[in-house]
């Protein structure tokens, strides 16, 4: 099933290029060009990748808010 038509890039190819490290839908993109024409993909590509396991994307989200956090606290 293709996610973007623009680049006619299927499910399973966004799935190829999170589980080699793209976890935002801007990493797809610069990966496969896909969601850099019409944009109407870039929420279908967000679903694929929330659904999906990202250790870098959890990384992220527990990386710098919590050292603000901390700082503030002290
Ligand atoms: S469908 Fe992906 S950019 Fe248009």
């Amino acid at each position: 099933m293709y996610i973007c038509s623009c680049f006619g890039i299927t499910e399973q190819q966004v799935r190829q290029h999170a589980d080699s490290g793209a976890c935002t839908p801007r990493q797809i993109a610069s990966a496969c060009k896909a969601g850099t024409d019409c944009g109407s993909c870039v929420r279908r590509i967000q679903a694929i990748l929330g659904r999906g396991a990202c250790p870098r994307r959890e990384l992220a989200d527990q990386g710098e808010p919590v050292l603000t956090n901390l700082e503030d606290a002290a």
